[in-house]
Parts: structure tokens; sequence; C-alpha cells
């Protein structure tokens, strides 16, 4: 075996263990797969070509992706009670791109959150909307709390008639006020994109209000954060019209071929979720909730406390009496608990080295069977790390501990080593 070789398969076998088995991962954007959805993931459909729509692709061979793809949408449609779903975005910013695409024109004005009121990049001038021209008008954010200010938001809708307006956020701790902004919106003729990447799975579970029933046009999101799926895309939305304006964007403007494999795994992992949704999705929201108090009662400074905290995944940290966002990160890290710094409301995007946030997510270990005891236990490493100063190597062997005890993707099919071998046989012999 060739240096270059045994190098690959030794860094990934080494990044599987790490980050699989002795971490405590709370990065808010990750998550981990089933069995069962690995093994479907795992299929020939990764080779293969299916450009355009089901049914009328510009290749053969594609009769059984075809039908996949029409009962994976249907799924995902049903799950999230909308009338149309597009799963070829080969990720959140894809349908992103997308969308403003569809709705948006280089000089038009979209109404958008701040970076640092925890917008994604790709809703800003440094992503794809400001690279398509758009000019991103920010709504003011009520600062703890990280949502609009309804009253401010409304008003800048009145005065700069965007022509669409973005909500949902990759820094998100409570419901973003969609009702009511959907009614300024409608007024200008505004299209209402909620971004779900971070909460689809909340939605899914029914612990988010679902954007769509509260007046959002569309809904874009990513599949692997809350949605337990295999990194991805999708766009959802109620309207036809909508629907096949955005789909004859997605083939040929922003993929070719759209990732055949994740099909399988994007239909597991929606039925995955129309079984266990209720109880993983509370259980979330409740390990996020203990999580906070806990780390509050260690003296840390945790945003939204005054309406408890968190009703999604994420947990945000103000660590600036702690050394800032970036110190505490990297001293986690050697303690093998796994978090990214943030930006806050009062912090300058340009000044990443100087975050004075740690946003964690909570979604991987609920996952993993933590229930609100092991949030405790989660809070205490968190806090002898960080507030005591405690030996990283010691705090490591105690977190390795700890995290034997959990093992398994609950909330999930369990599938016969049969079937899964059966599965995953043509590509692993
Ligand atoms: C709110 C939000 N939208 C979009 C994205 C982009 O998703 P992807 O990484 O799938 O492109 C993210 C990613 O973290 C996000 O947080």
């Amino acid at each position: 075996m060739s240096e270059d070789l045994e190098a690959i398969l030794s860094l990934i076998e080494r990044h599987n263990e790490w980050r699989g088995r002795e971490c405590i991962n709370l990065i808010a954007s990750e998550n981990v797969t089933s069995p069962l959805v690995n093994a479907v993931y795992l299929s020939d459909a990764m080779h293969r070509y299916a450009e355009g729509l089901p049914f009328k692709r510009f290749y053969q061979g594609t009769r059984y992706i075809d039908e996949l793809e029409v009962r994976a949408s249907k799924l995902f449609a049903s799950l999230f009670e909308a009338g149309y779903a597009d799963l070829r975005p080969i990720s959140g910013t894809i349908a992103n791109a997308t969308v403003f695409t569809a709705f948006g024109k280089a000089g038009e004005a979209a109404a958008v959150l701040p970076l640092s009121g925890g917008a994604h990049v790709s809703h800003s001038e440094y992503g794809i909307l400001g690279r398509l021209g758009l000019k991103p008008v920010q709504m003011p954010i009520i600062r703890d709390e990280l949502i609009p200010d309804v009253d401010e938001a409304v008003s800048l809708i009145r005065k700069a008639s965007p022509k669409l307006v973005v909500l949902g956020a990759s820094v998100i701790i409570f419901p973003h006020p969609v009702k009511e902004i959907a009614e300024a919106s409608e007024e200008v003729g505004a299209k209402l994109i909620f971004d779900a990447a971070h909460v689809l799975g909340l939605i899914a579970g029914g612990v988010y209000p679902n954007p769509l029933k509260e007046g959002a046009h569309l809904i874009t999101t990513s599949t692997h954060k809350t949605f337990p799926g295999p990194q991805g895309g999708a766009i959802l939305t109620n309207s036809e019209e909508i629907y096949r304006k955005v789909s004859r964007l997605v083939f040929p403007v922003f993929v070719s071929n759209h990732h055949l494999h994740r099909l399988a795994a994007l239909g597991v992992a929606a039925l995955e979720l129309r079984e266990y949704g209720r109880d993983y999705a509370g259980q979330i929201v409740r390990n996020a909730r203990r999580l906070a108090e806990a780390l509050c009662e260690r003296g840390f400074k945790v945003l939204g406390e005054g309406k408890g905290f968190t009703r999604t995944h994420q947990v945000l940290l103000d660590v600036r009496g702690d050394g800032g966002g970036d110190r505490c990160a990297r001293k986690l890290e050697e303690a093998n608990i796994i978090v990214n710094k943030n930006i806050l409301p009062w912090d300058d995007p340009s000044e990443i080295r100087n975050l004075s946030g740690i946003r964690i997510g909570v979604q991987e270990v609920t996952r993993l069977g933590m229930k609100e005891g092991d949030m405790d236990e989660v809070a205490e490493f968190i806090y002898q790390v960080v507030k005591l100063g405690k030996d990283a190597e010691e705090v490591r062997r105690r977190v390795m501990e700890f995290r034997k005890g959990f093992t398994r993707v609950h909330y999930a099919f369990e599938a016969s080593s049969e079937r899964i071998g059966k599965l995953t046989k043509l590509l692993l012999s």
C-alpha cells in the first residue's frame, strides 16, 4: 500500500473514531444519520446522472430513480404540509441562490436580518444575495432574543418595498414572527422566504411553527441540521406557480446532476421524522433548555434568559468575560467538546477573530440518546474547561468515558444486519 493511500485511510479512520465516538459534538448545524439512512445512501445511485425532472430526463437508465424522486418529494411535501417539494438543490445555499434568482433582480431591495443578528452569509452582501446584485436592507433585531423587531421590520418593508423578505437564520433561539411580517410583505408584493436550514427537523416534529402555515411563500433549507438527513438542500412551497418557476431554475441553472444517492436517504430520514419526530424534536428543546439553565447556574451569560433561553436546538453564550468565542471554542476542542465561535448582535462581522459568542446545538447529542440529566454533565464539562481552567487532558478523558454511553442513533428504524448487508453488498464487495 502506498504511503498516500495509507495516510488517506488512516486519516478518515481517525476522523471517524474521534468525531464519531470520542467527542461531544455540539455544532448546531450538524447531525448524525441512522444506519438505515447510511445504507441507502451508499448506493449505485451515487454513480448516476438524472438531469431534469422525473420521467423527463436527459439520460436513460433512470426508471427507479424517477420513482424514488417522486416518492421522496411527496413524502417531504406531506411532512411539511406543503403542496410541492423540490429536493434537487444540493445544499441550502443552492436553494437560496435559486429562490433569490427567481424572485429578485440586480438593484432591487431584499429585506434580511443582519449577519450579527443570525442571518446566514448567503442572505448577505458577502454571499449569493449580494453577488446577484440584490441590495440587502436590514431588519433591526431584538438583541437578546435574535428575532426581528416586528414594528421596525414592518416599517422598513413598507419604506423599502423589497422584492424579497428573508426570515430564518443560522443563529436562532426563538421563532421568528413570520405571520406579522407576511402581512407587510404581501402589502408591498414581496416574496417571503423562510430559510429553515436550522429548524427543519423541529418543524417536522411540531415544536417550531410551520412558516408555510404562517404566510411564508417558500421554505428554503438544508437537510442535515435538525433534519437528520444526508447533506443537501430543498425548496418547499404551496404555490404551483412558484414551484414551476423555481424548478425551471434548479435545473439547468443551479444543478446539473443532483447527487442521486441523497434521494433514498432523504426519503428514509423523512419517514423517521414522521414516525419519531415529535419525541425527537420535543427532547431537543427540553435538552437545549436544560443545558442553558445548567450553564446559567454555573455563571455563564446565556442569551434569552428573560424568555426561558431557547425554543430551538440552540443555546447561545456570551463569553466576552471568558476570553472570547475563539479562545473558548479552542479550549473546549482540546477537551473533545466541539462548538463554534459565533457572531453576536454587538459584534463587527469583519472581526472574525474577535467574536463574543459560542453557539451550541443539542440535536446530535439528543439523537444519540442524551436526556436532561446528561445536559447537566455536559454543562459541568464546559464549566470545568472555560470557567475553572481545568487541565484539558483530564476533562478529555472524562468526556471520552461519558461518550461511551451514547453510541447508538435513536429516533430511527431498526434495520437487521442482513438488510443493511443486502443494501450495501454491491458497493462493498
Ligand atoms: C440559515 C442557513 N441557511 C443556509 C445555510 C447553508 O446551507 P448549506 O451549508 O447546506 O449550503 C446554512 C448553513 O449553515 C444556514 O445556517
